[in-house]
C-alpha cells in the first residue's frame, strides 16, 4: 500500500506556477480588504510609509528566509526545523505556525464568507444603491445575523476544503495562474472611477500625502504586522510553499517580484477605496466595514455598475480562496508529513477544527458580542493575536535561525543555487538583515507597541 508521505513530493511544475502560487497566497483579503480599512483607521499616507519600509526591510527578509528554508529541506513548518536541528527546540517555531494558520482561518473565512454571500447580493440587485448609509444596513445586517454568516464560512471552508484534497500542482497552481490578472484588469477600471467622482482628491490626499505627526508606536506595530500577515509570512506558509519549489528557481528575485506585486495591489485597492470615501462623505476609518460599505456605492455610480460589481466580488472571493489554500497547507503538510495521515483525514479534520473556532469569530457580532478576550471580541482577537503578536514572533525566530543557526556557508549554498547564481553582495545584505536588523527592529516594535 502506498502511504501519502511516501509519494514522490509534489511541486510546482514551472516557474510561472510558483510565482503564481506564492503570489496567489499573498495577495488576498489582506490587500482588498484589510489594507484598506488599517490604512484608515491609522491616519493614511504616514502608516502607508511606514509599512512600505517594514516590508522592504523585515518582510521580505523573512519571506527570503522561508523559502530558503523549504526548500532546502522539502519539508513542511515543522518537519523543515526538525531536519536542520534535530536536538533543538526550534521545530516550536513551525507549531506556532500551525497555530497562528488555525487562528488566522478562524477570521479569514469569516469575512470570505462575506464576500462570497456579496456576489449573491450584487447579483440579486441588494446592493444597488449609491448611498453608503444603505449599504451599510446590508453590511449591518448580514453580519448581525447568525444562520446567514455561518453558512457563507462553512460554505467557504467546503469549497477551499475541496481545492486543497485534489492536490498542490493540480488544485492550487491551476485555479491561481488563472485568476490573479483579471482582478488586477478590474481594480484598474474600479481605481478609475474611484478617481474621477467628484472630490475624489481629498482621498488622494490622505493616501499619499504623509502627516508625520501620525505615526505611534501603535500605528508602526500595526504597519508591522500588517506586513507580515500580507505577505504571508511569520508562520511557515512560506516554508511550506518553498518547499514546492525547484532547485533551480532564483529565490530573491521571486521574492522581490512577490513583494512589489502584492503590495502594488494593495495601494489599487487604497486608490479604489479612499477617493470614494471622501466624496461619498464618509470617515476613513470606519474598520472592517469599510469595503463593504464603500465599494458598492463606487459600482453603483458606473455603467454597468451591477455586473462589475459582481465580478468585483467573484474575484476577490478568488484571491481570498487563493490566500486560504496556503493557509490550510500549513496544517496539512504538517499532519500528512509528520503523522502520516491521509491527505483527505488531514484536510477534513482541520477544516472541522477550523470551522469550530471560526464559528466564534463570525458569531462576534451577534451571539457573543459582548463576550471580549484581552478586552477584544473573538474575532478581533484572533486578528490581533496573529497579525501584531505571533507572526512578528515567529518573523524573529525565523530571521534569527538563517542568521545564527544554520551557518553561512550552508545559507550561501541555498542562496546561490549552490554557486549557480552570483549573488555575493545580496547575500551579505540579506544576512545582515536577518542577522540584526529584522530581530532588533521586530523586537523593540513588538515591545513598545504590546505595552
Ligand atoms: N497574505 C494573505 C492575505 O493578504 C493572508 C495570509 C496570511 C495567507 C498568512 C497565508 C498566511 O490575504
Amino acid at each position: 500500500m502506498k502511504k501519502e508521505t511516501q509519494h514522490k513530493r509534489e511541486g510546482f511544475s514551472s516557474s510561472i506556477g510558483v510565482i503564481a502560487a506564492v503570489l496567489g497566497s499573498a495577495v488576498g483579503l489582506g490587500n482588498i480588504w484589510k489594507f484598506p480599512y488599517v490604512t484608515g483607521a491609522n491616519g493614511g499616507a504616514a502608516f502607508i510609509l511606514v509599512y512600505l519600509i517594514c516590508v522592504a526591510l523585515v518582510g521580505l527578509p523573512v519571506m527570503l528566509s522561508e523559502h530558503l528554508i523549504g526548500r532546502h529541506t522539502k519539508a513542511n513548518a515543522v518537519g523543515a526545523f526538525k531536519a536542520l536541528q534535530p536536538r533543538r527546540p526550534w521545530f516550536l517555531v513551525g507549531g506556532a505556525g500551525v497555530l497562528s494558520a488555525f487562528l488566522i482561518m478562524a477570521f479569514y473565512t469569516s469575512v470570505a464568507g462575506w464576500v462570497y454571500a456579496y456576489i449573491f447580493k450584487a447579483a440579486g440587485g441588494a446592493l444597488l444603491t449609491a448611498k453608503p448609509e444603505d449599504t451599510t444596513l446590508v453590511f449591518n445586517k448580514l453580519v448581525s445575523g447568525v444562520g446567514e454568516p455561518l453558512f457563507w464560512q462553512v460554505f467557504v471552508l467546503l469549497v477551499t476544503g475541496s481545492i486543497i484534497m485534489a492536490g498542490v500542482t493540480k488544485g492550487i497552481e491551476r485555479v491561481t495562474k488563472l485568476l490573479m490578472p483579471l482582478l488586477f484588469l478590474l481594480l484598474v477600471i474600479i481605481d478609475i472611477r474611484s478617481l474621477t467622482l467628484s472630490g475624489a482628491g481629498a482621498g488622494l490626499s490622505f493616501l499619499f500625502k504623509p502627516d508625520f505627526s501620525k505615526i505611534t508606536v501603535s500605528v508602526i506595530l500595526a504597519a508591522l504586522g500588517l506586513a507580515f500577515f500580507k505577505l504571508s509570512v511569520g508562520m511557515g506558509t512560506m516554508i511550506t510553499y518553498g518547499s514546492y519549489v525547484d532547485k533551480n528557481e532564483n529565490l530573491p528575485k521571486m521574492a522581490i517580484k512577490v513583494a512589489l506585486a502584492d503590495t502594488l495591489v494593495s495601494l489599487m485597492a487604497g486608490i479604489a477605496v479612499f477617493p470614494a470615501v471622501f466624496a461619498f462623505g464618509f470617515t476613513p476609518d470606519q474598520g472592517p466595514k469599510l469595503l463593504f460599505v464603500i465599494i458598492p456605492a463606487v459600482f453603483n455610480s458606473m455603467p454597468f455598475g451591477r455586473v462589475f460589481m459582481v465580478l468585483f466580488f467573484v474575484l476577490t472571493a478568488i484571491a481570498a480562496t487563493g490566500a486560504m489554500l496556503s493557509l490550510l497547507e500549513v496544517p496539512i503538510a504538517f499532519l500528512t508529513e509528520q503523522y502520516q495521515w491521509t491527505r483527505r483525514k488531514a484536510t477534513l479534520l482541520t477544516i472541522l477544527g477550523i470551522g469550530l473556532l471560526g464559528s466564534t469569530a463570525t458569531l462576534s457580532n451577534s451571539i457573543f458580542a459582548t463576550v471580549t478576550v484581552f478586552g477584544k471580541t473573538f474575532f478581533d482577537f484572533y486578528d490581533f493575536a496573529t497579525s501584531n503578536v505571533l507572526l512578528p514572533l515567529g518573523g524573529i525566530f525565523i530571521a534569527l535561525f538563517v542568521g545564527w543557526q544554520w551557518g553561512y556557508v550552508k545559507v550561501k549554498q541555498e542562496l546561490s543555487n549552490q554557486g549557480q547564481l552570483a549573488n555575493d553582495g545580496l547575500a551579505r545584505v540579506y544576512l545582515f538583515l536577518v542577522k540584526y536588523i529584522v530581530p532588533i527592529a521586530i523586537a523593540v516594535v513588538l515591545f513598545t507597541g504590546l505595552k
